[in-house]
């Protein structure tokens, strides 16, 4: 029997991109004769009682076999999981992924090569900045040092700062949200590769180059070009991946010192359209091809 699936997005962001991504994994999915039916996430309401756990006017029939989470509702993605359906990526996955300092965690207890990073503390957060904590991270990190939230992407939500002050005003207009304190790597100025990992391996690689600003990311303005991974860059995004235990990911990994490679993030909800207008190559083939491999 064929499995049953659905892919699930975010019904409320502006745009069309989350949708797009959805799209291409419905096509796919058809190319490799599987039916996939496109949901949003506020389509499906979440329903808990002491005797019942199950989505609003559905029963337990019209549920599918897996989902294709291309989105970051948490709670939802758990719901399916425990209604018995395989969720890709799992919820744990996507929740590592989604917070960064989670991820960094879980990255440096796998002994995965990143720029140091402090972890904000909660005190940072009460309006009154502790001079001192700021100075010792400044003592850790050097100057200029990146601030990052833990909940953010597109590059828009990662700062470099350059004096203390800077630092306190940043802090300031963040206040109420979880973040931390990472190494400026200079050597990678406007400059990252992003590594698309599914299950055990490298399915397409680009280069992303920004001349204007530190951050790569293509929606801050960097430039995407083909770019074929060496080994050990290959080995390092299949291991980052691992390690948050994600079945695929979009991994972006930084030029060190010394020409090392230092991972910058691992994106379980990676967008995959630039990927495939830079490179020719689409990961939703083989993001399925995985999936219904697992499956089987
Ligand atoms: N520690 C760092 N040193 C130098 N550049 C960095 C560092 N961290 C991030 N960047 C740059 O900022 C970009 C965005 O950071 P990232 O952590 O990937 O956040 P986002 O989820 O918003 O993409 C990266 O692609 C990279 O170009
Ligand atoms: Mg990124």
């Amino acid at each position: 029997m064929k499995p049953n699936g659905w892919i699930i997005y975010n019904g409320n962001l502006p745009g069309n991109k989350f949708l797009d991504y959805a799209e291409m994994i419905q096509e796919s999915a058809t190319k490799q004769g599987i039916d996939m039916k496109i949901l949003k996430n506020n389509a499906l309401l979440s329903l808990l009682a002491t005797d019942q756990l199950g989505i609003v006017q559905l029963d337990k029939a019209e549920l599918p076999d897996f989902v294709v989470f291309a989105d970051k509702d948490i709670y939802l993605a758990r719901q399916l999981e425990l209604l018995g359906i395989t969720v890709f990526n799992s919820s744990k996955a996507i929740e590592i992924s989604d917070d960064k300092i989670a991820s960094y965690q879980y990255m440096a207890t796998h002994n995965i090569p990143m720029p140091k990073t402090i972890v904000a503390p909660k005190i940072f957060t009460t309006g009154n900045i502790d001079h001192k904590l700021v100075e010792k991270a400044i003592e850790q990190l050097g100057l200029p040092l990146i601030i990052k939230e833990a909940f953010g992407s597109f590059g828009e939500q990662v700062y470099l700062l350059h004096s203390l002050e800077e630092i306190i005003t940043k802090i300031d207009a963040i206040q109420g949200k979880p973040y931390l304190f990472q190494q400026f790597i200079p050597s990678s100025y406007g400059k990252d590769l992003r590594l698309q990992v599914v299950g055990n391996q490298v399915v397409a690689a680009m280069e992303r180059v920004n001349i204007n600003d530190f951050r790569a990311n293509v929606t801050s303005g960097g430039a995407m070009s083909v770019y074929t991974p060496t080994k050990e860059e290959a080995a390092l995004a299949v291991a980052a991946t691992k390690a948050i235990n994600a079945d695929f990911a979009g991994v972006d990994l930084l030029i060190g010192p010394d020409d090392k490679r230092l991972v910058c993030e691992i994106n379980s909800n990676a967008h995959i359209r630039n990927l495939l207008d830079c490179t020719g190559i689409n990961a939703a083939d083989y993001i399925m091809e995985h999936i219904l491999g697992v499956l089987s």
